[in-house]
């Protein structure tokens, strides 16, 4: 597996991208203004994710996401790391990103790579997605903001 930027050829990997996101509006947004890398395998695009800078000294990993039939082997991990090299090669003092109330495998995944927990955005997901979200049993309402020290 190879993780490269995506060429500026190419179409994003919308299907990747939706799993993390359900608004194609916000994922649009930030493709337009961030970076998109993609893990390749063998031609096949099986994961992506994209870094926008969001401070002169952050940058936040926007979107992330593996296909699923890939899933809990690793592949999600090594993108985390991925981005976090990118962002200490850059510059940058800080990586963040962000994940709802009822992600418990996100937020155990990003744990796991280093980010400590430093906020919570109550209400982010009931004031900017119309559709009800529910994880693991819970209602998603609230954005939690993990941050990373480079
Ligand atoms: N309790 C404890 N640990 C857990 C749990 C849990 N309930 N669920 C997952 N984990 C751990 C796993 O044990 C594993 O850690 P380990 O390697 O120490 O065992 C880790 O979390 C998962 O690691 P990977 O296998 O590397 O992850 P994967 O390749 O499945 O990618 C991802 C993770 C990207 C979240 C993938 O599941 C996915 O694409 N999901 C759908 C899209 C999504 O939700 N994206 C994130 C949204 S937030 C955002 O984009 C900023
Ligand atoms: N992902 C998703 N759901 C989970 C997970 C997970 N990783 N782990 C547990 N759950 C859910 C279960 O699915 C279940 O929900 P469900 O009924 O919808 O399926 C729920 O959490 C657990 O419910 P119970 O079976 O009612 O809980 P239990 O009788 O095991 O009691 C308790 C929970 C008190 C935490 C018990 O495990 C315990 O005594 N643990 C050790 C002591 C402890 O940690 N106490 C809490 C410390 S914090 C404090 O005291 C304020």
């Amino acid at each position: 597996m190879k993780i490269r930027r995506l060429r500026h050829d190419e179409h994003a990997p919308m299907n990747l991208l939706l799993l993390a996101d359900p608004s194609s509006e916000k994922v649009n947004d930030y493709l337009r203004k961030g970076t998109c890398f993609v893990a390749e395998n063998n031609k096949e695009l099986i994961g992506a994710y994209v870094l926008l800078s969001i401070k002169p000294n952050i940058i936040e990993i926007m979107n992330i996401a593996v296909a699923e039939q890939y899933q809990n082997k690793g592949i999600g991990k090594q993108l985390v790391m991925d981005a976090v090299t990118k962002a200490r090669k850059y510059g940058y003092e800080y990586v963040e990103i962000g994940t709802g109330n009822s992600s418990i495998g996100q937020l155990a995944l990003y744990q796991k790579c280093g980010f400590r927990m430093v906020g919570i955005d109550i209400d982010y997901f009931s004031r900017n997605y119309v559709e009800e979200i529910v994880e693991n049993g819970i209602p998603c309402h609230d954005m939690i903001r993990l941050s990373m020290k480079l």
